[in-house]
């Protein structure tokens, strides 16, 4: 395969970091272009072939700079919080809308055609019914999957006045070695192992029936690689997951079990607009990409927990903001929680 010269933003990310050195690894010349507020920790998995770039994707002239040379652009950078945007509208839509626009604009500027989005099963909403088909309305319910649904048509707009070639995936739960363990607001895989780690009591909003399919890293990052450049995938979303299930509460007992941790769980009141039950059919990934997701949740977990043991329990970083104080869940505020 000849290599081609990829951005990927958000690459200093969980996803971000292992998709980058993915790329790397299938004879691509990749950049990627972060502004480091996830960190830099993930940079010292990285060779020096991949190229690092610091900037913002809501900063035109960084983003100029970024798609110099380029031929693809993996579209990763931001604010992934769901549960939190609803009391962050404006940062949110900042962030992750215009971030977007800025970055496609200047792709298409540059002449790039290929350019690759992660959205999200967020977008779907509370689904109709479940697994749910790509062909389902979009009607997200909280403002993070407002602006994965938002950027989607963006896409879709450039598509159709022939600037752009789109390949929006929709991932589910992506969990893994690499993700934040002292982010209190997302990923509730390394909250409760941090949280067992540290020998507190993982927390279950709601009754902890909340149904998800958490899909392993690996699982995610080889499919993203391999859709683009399909012509039949290009301005057509597809999901990316695995089909098992699982509630979290199950999720909590499996962590507390595989960690031998003397921590009982917790239950507390429900997250704003958290969605109860969301999982996906995978058989259009099936029938066009021949993907199916490999790891099971047990065999994902004893990796993921191994990666956090030797990077070893973490404070929580509380982000002491908000632009609507009536609608901070009682969890985001907290730091005894
Ligand atoms: C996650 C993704 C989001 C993606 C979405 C798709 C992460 C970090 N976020 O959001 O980017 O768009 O899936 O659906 O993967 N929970 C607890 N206790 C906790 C933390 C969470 O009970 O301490 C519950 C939540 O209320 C929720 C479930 O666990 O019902 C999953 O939460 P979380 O991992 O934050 O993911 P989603 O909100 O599904």
């Amino acid at each position: 395969m000849s290599g081609k010269n990829i951005l990927v933003t958000g690459g200093a990310g969980f996803i971000g970091s292992h998709l980058a050195q993915e790329l790397e690894k299938r004879g691509n010349n990749v950049r990627i272009l972060d502004n480091f507020v996830g960190g830099k920790q993930n940079l010292n998995y990285f060779d020096d072939k991949i190229e690092v770039m610091e900037g913002d994707c809501c900063n035109r002239d960084d983003c100029k700079k970024a798609v110099k040379g380029i031929d693809q652009v993996f579209h990763l950078a931001a604010h992934a919080a769901e549960g939190q945007s609803v009391f962050i509208p404006e940062f949110n839509a900042q962030t992750n809308i215009m971030g977007s626009i800025v970055m496609l604009t200047e792709a298409i500027n540059a002449g790039i055609e290929e350019f690759a989005f992660t959205s999200s099963i967020a977008a779907y909403g509370k689904p109709e019914s479940v697994p749910i088909k790509e062909i389902a309305k979009l009607n997200p319910e909280d403002p993070y999957a407002v602006t994965k649904k938002t950027f989607e048509d963006y896409l879709r707009v450039y598509y159709e006045i022939g600037q752009i070639k789109p390949y929006i995936v929709r991932f589910f739960n992506v969990y893994g070695p690499r993700q934040r363990m002292d982010d209190p607001y997302r990923g509730v895989v390394p909250i409760f192992i941090n949280k067992c780690l540290k020998g507190e009591r993982p927390l279950i909003f709601d009754d902890g029936l909340q149904k998800r399919a958490f899909t392993y890293i690996t699982d995610v990052v080889e499919p993203i690689c391999d859709l683009v450049g399909k012509e039949k995938l290009v301005n057509n979303p597809i999901n990316i997951g695995t089909e098992e299930v699982y509630t979290v509460k199950e999720l909590a007992e499996m962590t507390i079990e595989k960690m031998k941790a003397d921590v009982e769980i917790e239950f507390i009141n429900k997250r704003t607009s958290d969605v109860k039950v969301t999982y996906c059919d995978t058989s259009k990934a099936k029938e066009l990409l021949g993907y199916k997701a490999k790891v099971s949740l047990s065999e994902g977990m004893d990796k993921t927990i191994e990666w956090a043991k030797e990077v070893g329990a973490q404070d929580f970083k509380y982000f002491d903001y908000t632009e609507i104080p009536k609608l901070t869940h009682k969890s985001y505020t907290s730091k005894k929680i």
